[in-house]
């Protein structure tokens, strides 16, 4: 295993701090990476960041992170969450952890976004803590 934890960012969320920023907060994907990088060298750790807006390339990466020997995987699979059995399936065809994050509180708005097939199989999930709750999954990924 290496000391690497991927962390696998879905649509829509290339446009953080420009999106709907009464809910997510004006913090850019950019800047998220910035504050893993830093808490991920406190805690001897690195961090692969990556965005995409289609489905399978979140399922090709998950199957990576276990190929290459991921520690862990962070993953905000954003509207995804709420309907991928695809994403379900590959988070239980791997051995890598998978830790959920989102920015907001998903069980707090909409009732669509209160089915989470992410969470099916994810370790944990970090909810509701705005740009700050992927640090806090880097901080849970590090104690497994
Ligand atoms: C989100 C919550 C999802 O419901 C939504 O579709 C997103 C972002 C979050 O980080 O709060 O795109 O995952």
């Amino acid at each position: 295993m290496t000391n690497t934890i991927y962390v696998l960012n879905g649509p829509n969320l290339n446009l953080l701090g420009l999106r709907e920023p009464e809910i997510y907060g004006s913090d850019t994907l950019d800047d998220i990476a910035g504050m893993l990088e830093d808490r991920a060298r406190e805690l001897g750790l690195s961090v692969d960041m990556r965005q995409t807006n289609h489905e399978g390339m979140l399922v090709d990466w998950l199957h990576e992170a276990q190929a290459e020997g991921a520690k862990a995987v962070l993953l905000n699979a954003a509207a995804y969450t709420h309907t991928s059995i695809a994403l379900l399936d590959a988070i239980k065809a791997i051995r890598t952890p998978v830790i959920e994050v989102h920015i907001s509180d998903p069980m707090t708005r909409e009732e669509f976004r209160h089915i989470s097939y992410v969470g099916m199989a994810a370790k944990k999930t970090v909810q509701g803590l705005g740009a700050k709750g992927y640090v806090a999954a880097l901080e849970a990924a590090a104690e497994l």
